[in-house]
């Protein structure tokens, strides 16, 4: 039997099971068509001694961006061109854990294959940096292609800000409760560019779930199952909403009354 760099290093497992759990969610929902989407997350914490001497098993690869908070971070990521679906059943064929080098602009595949990470990893490396640099307790992000939300980004009415964070907290109290930071907008930017992760990490500093417009959303949070909670609740406000509409009539929504006695009674930050 063929030995794993998860055996015998049970905490390290539990989160990168995690990774699978969420993985698998994403695909039975439907929102991760073929490669679609991506999952980071930051296992530094889970780092021993035995492994910091593992060599690479790839030369140093550019990140585009020098992340001087990532000084010897390391992450699990979710492979490019990788199914959730695969990553479900096998998470170390279909991702890999890196280490960023010394000079925070490149990483290096530790384990287990040479599995090149996703194309999504400026902005998942990105946005790991400044939860360090803010002292953030975030662990992971999540980017995946949820339909309903997507679909309503093809509008500019939806665009404007906080107009479908207010719309999506309206259809259901526990929206509101369960994503109180909202839904910031990332206008349109090429997939894997840098100028989608600055955007990304501009919006971030206010929300903890973002939608990249006609695309699919980025979601942050301290583990991958919080990150997906809070994409899963803003979803089913979206499928609410689009029911409503298919019914032949456009929701009332809950109050303004309603929805600020939600904020005092659960002392929501919005
Ligand atoms: P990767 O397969 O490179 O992770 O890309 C999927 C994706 O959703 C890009 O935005
Ligand atoms: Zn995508």
């Amino acid at each position: 039997m063929t030995l794993s760099i998860l055996d015998g290093r049970p905490e390290l497992k539990r989160k990168i099971y995690e990774v699978a759990e969420v993985a698998g969610y994403l695909w039975q929902k439907g929102w991760a068509e073929r490669n679609g989407g991506n999952i980071t997350v930051n296992i530094t914490e889970y780092v021993d001694d035995a492994m910091r001497s593992l060599p690479a098993l790839s030369a140093p690869v550019a990140i585009g961006l020098t992340l001087p908070h990532l000084k010897g971070n390391w992450f699990y990521c979710k492979g490019t061109n990788r199914r959730m679906r695969d990553l479900a059943r096998a998470p170390m064929d279909n991702g890999s854990i890196i280490r960023i080098t010394d000079d925070c602009a490149h990483y290096e595949i530790v384990a287990e294959k040479p599995v090149k990470p996703t194309s999504e990893l400026p902005s998942h490396l990105a946005v790991h940096n400044d939860f360090v640099e803010r002292g953030v307790d975030y662990k992971a992000s999540v980017h995946t292609h949820p339909i309903e939300l997507v679909a309503m980004s093809h509008t500019d009415k939806f665009l404007k800000k906080d107009v479908l964070s207010n719309l999506l907290w309206s259809m259901i109290p526990e929206t509101k409760a369960f994503c109180p930071r909202g839904l910031g907008i990332v206008p349109y930017r090429l997939p894997g560019s840098l100028a989608l992760a600055e955007a990304t990490i501009a919006e971030l500093q206010d929300y903890d779930v973002v939608m990249w417009e006609k695309h699919g959303v980025f979601a942050v949070g301290p583990d991958v199952l919080e990150a997906f909670d809070q994409v899963d609740v803003l979803d089913k406000s979206a499928r609410i909403y689009m029911c409503a509409r298919s019914m032949g009539f456009e929701p009332d929504g809950m109050t303004s009354a309603q929805m600020k006695e939600m904020s005092v009674a659960f002392n929501l930050p919005k």
